[in-house]
């Protein structure tokens, strides 16, 4: 079995039967619960906020990875940490002092994340490898799940890996945004550590076997 985490996505959740969903996430063999934060500027949809998150936390057992699609999002990294995030992760494009911001989710109690639109080329992130503990190349345009994968983007988990490599870092890999059965197996071959699914899981007749599926995937290749 490939050794890689599973983040299931709340945003695809029936949010009508939300402990149920968690609770299912809670049986399952999925690693983390991630959480869509969207604001409706930084992207062009407005998800949830600390009433969902806190539900989510109330009946979860699993850490929850919290993914910030909002500007300026210092100003809610401790609101996020006291709700109950084990992770944050805030985009690059949002952030004017990404390290103050880094240091700031660090100094929360949480692991300091950061994610990359399709644009940002990963060298952006060279000086700052000591600055966070996880990544996050987005394999799409974010704001809405049940998106395809942009293949342009597979590259850049490769270059991530070398990059991260060259500076000795520790810092986990993840993807997100059309991740499934047929996808899965080329973001692995490329070097991630972590991957987030909403509708591969929650879209399932059975997500139980689907986070089985996606946790044993076929020998990774790069399609
Ligand atoms: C999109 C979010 C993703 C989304 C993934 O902006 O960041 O986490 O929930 O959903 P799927 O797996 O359906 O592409
Ligand atoms: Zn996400």
């Amino acid at each position: 079995m490939t050794d890689f985490l599973l983040a299931p996505s709340i945003l695809a959740a029936d949010f009508a039967n939300l402990q149920r969903d968690v609770e299912l996430i809670n049986r399952s063999e999925a690693d983390w619960f991630h959480i869509d934060v969207m604001d409706g500027v930084f992207v062009p949809n407005i998800s949830f906020g600390f009433p969902v998150m806190e539900a989510v936390h109330r009946f979860a057992t699993k850490p929850l990875d919290v993914h910030l699609m909002i500007v300026q999002p210092e100003r809610y990294v401790d609101a996020f940490a006291k709700a109950g995030a084990a992770a944050i992760t805030v985009h690059y494009e949002a952030c004017t002092h990404l390290h103050r911001t880094l240091t700031q989710i660090r100094e929360a109690g949480c692991r300091a994340g950061v994610a990359l639109n399709m644009q940002t080329p990963v060298d952006v992130l060279a000086d700052l490898t000591d600055t966070f503990d996880q990544v996050l190349i987005m394999t799409i345009n974010p704001g809405f799940g049940g998106q395809k994968l942009l293949p342009l983007s597979i590259p850049k988990i490769q270059k991530m890996r070398r990059l991260l490599a060259e500076a000795g870092s520790p810092a986990l890999i993840g993807v997100d945004g059309g991740v499934d059965l047929k996808t899965i197996g080329s973001v692995l071959a490329a070097g991630t550590d972590y991957a987030v699914a909403g509708t591969a899981v929650f879209g399932a007749d059975d997500p139980l076997r689907a986070i089985e599926q996606l946790k044993s995937p076929p020998t990774p290749t790069l399609a």
